[in-house]
């Protein structure tokens, strides 16, 4: 390389820690835009996949509900590509169907199984038996009991003030939803819209598993 050109060399680059951070920083922001960008647009992951709907009032409660008690520190709510996830927990998880979720609750923990898919496994009855004292359905279970939940109604006051925060982010929830938001709460307890919510989660999928793939 010639004399002129040293100052910006590889070699010292290389040699300056400084340089170094700054030209790293540099190429690793664009590197990361080149793919963050491009997802903002696509259609695959802003706009709902097939089936999936806003959240019902009393299930956008029961959300709530689940993201105060924590349950995502033990549960995620993603089911990745890989053959044994797929056998477990049913189709892998897409983009389009956590559009509705504000914030999402991907989560990156697995204490407890995947719950993408839970929807609909179990009756409501035995999520009634299993929330309040887990211990009464798997005998070996560590998940904590919440008690509470049976004997505390559902926040009605906020529902609709929530929805219209919601709309604010891109849901599409229509005036009457919103007006009728805190009736759909009626008597209704922490427990019944946590259920509710459980019971919601990844049904639009469920009808592709991988046997179905393999058989047809
Ligand atoms: C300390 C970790 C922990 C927390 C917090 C926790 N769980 Fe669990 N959960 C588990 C474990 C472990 C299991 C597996 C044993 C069992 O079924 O009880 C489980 C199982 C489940 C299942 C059954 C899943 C299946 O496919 O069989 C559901 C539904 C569930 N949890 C919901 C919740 C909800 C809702 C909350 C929050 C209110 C919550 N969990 C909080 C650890 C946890």
């Amino acid at each position: 390389m010639s004399q002129e050109n040293k100052f910006f060399s590889h070699e010292t680059i290389e040699k300056n820690v400084g340089w170094l951070i700054i030209c790293t920083i540099i190429a690793v922001s664009f590197a990361g835009l080149v793919q963050i960008i491009p997802l903002f647009f696509q259609h695959s992951t802003t706009e709902p996949s097939p089936g999936v709907v806003p959240y019902t009032a009393l299930r956008l409660a029961g959300r709530d509900v689940y993201q105060r008690e924590g349950c995502v520190n033990c549960h995620s709510q993603q089911i990745r590509t890989l053959r044994s996830e797929v056998e477990r927990y049913g189709p892998y998880s897409l983009a389009g169907e956590s559009v509705f979720d504000h914030p999402f609750l991907w989560g990156s923990k697995r204490t407890g199984p995947d719950l993408a898919r839970v929807g609909g496994r179990y009756s409501d009855e035995w999520h009634q038996i299993h929330l309040n004292n887990p211990r009464d359905v798997v005998p070996e279970s560590i998940m904590p009991s919440y008690p509470w939940l049976a004997k505390s109604p559902a926040d009605a006051s906020s529902i609709s003030s929530h929805m219209l925060a919601m709309r604010r982010l891109g849901v599409p929830y229509t005036d009457d939803e919103i007006a009728n938001a805190s009736k759909e709460l009626e008597g209704k307890t922490e427990l019944d819209a946590l259920i509710a919510y459980l019971q919601g989660l990844g049904i639009n999928r469920r009808y592709i598993t991988i046997d179905e793939v393999v058989v047809k």
